[in-house]
């Protein structure tokens, strides 16, 4: 059945370039990123496991973990990583898990019949410290994601967990947020000392919280 958003994100364990990883015990009480490529040894998702490998730094100082899996095994994957290595100019530096007979692709129901029988599609699910799915986003074979948009969910995310606000359209880490309909006028001048523009009664517009 299709992971919705709220859903419990299951657990599985699997063999990885960096060992037999169990997901929630690799993910701890922090956030994860679990993300799929429909094959080894393509273009786009080279690029891409380049770009996460390069900028995970930023995924750390957000306590966000990442694991990608592709359905390849796990020879494919270690001369793909010497690839990767040689062209991204950084090495892998997270897991990717070899699903070859498909475990946790079905699992997460990363393969779209429609698009393609065999290969996963680019699926994005961020999970949260309670392990619930926070987040999930579905590109197309030819569609390499995006790290800055990443980033930025994550960001909208974590901020969201926190305060009772919502961000904005383009909204990026420091630009104001909006709070939200739950929250009375009354209750918001404690909880947003800064104060608020209200635009309309339901579109009151507050400093960030945490900055
Ligand atoms: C790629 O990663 O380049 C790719 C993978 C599958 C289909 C098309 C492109």
């Amino acid at each position: 059945m299709a992971i919705r958003l709220g859903d419990e994100a299951p657990n599985f364990t699997a063999e990885t370039t960096e060992g037999t990883v169990d997901l929630y015990d690799y993910l701890g009480d922090g956030w994860g990123m679990l993300f799929s490529h429909p094959k080894d040894f393509t273009p786009v998702c080279t690029t891409e496991l380049g770009a996460f490998a390069r900028r995970k730094g930023e995924f750390d100082e957000r306590n966000v973990k990442l694991i990608g899996v592709s359905v390849d095994p796990l020879d494919s994957h270690e001369g793909w990583a010497k690839d990767i290595a040689e062209t991204q100019g950084a090495e892998l530096n997270f897991p990717l898990i070899a699903d070859p007979d498909r475990k946790v692709a079905d699992l997460y129901d990363m393969i779209h019949p429609n698009a393609n029988d065999t290969m996963t599609v680019r699926s994005v699910f961020i999970i949260g410290p309670d392990k619930k799915v926070k987040l999930i986003i579905t590109y197309p074979a030819s569609t390499g994601r995006n790290v800055d948009e990443l980033l930025r969910v994550i960001d909208s995310l974590q901020l969201t967990a926190g305060y009772q606000v919502a961000t904005p359209v383009n909204w990026n880490d420091g630009d104001d947020v909006i709070i939200t309909a739950a929250v009375s006028d009354e209750d918001a001048k404690e909880k947003f000392p800064k104060g608020w523009t209200a635009v309309k009664p339901y579109l009151r517009v507050t400093p960030q919280p945490n900055k």
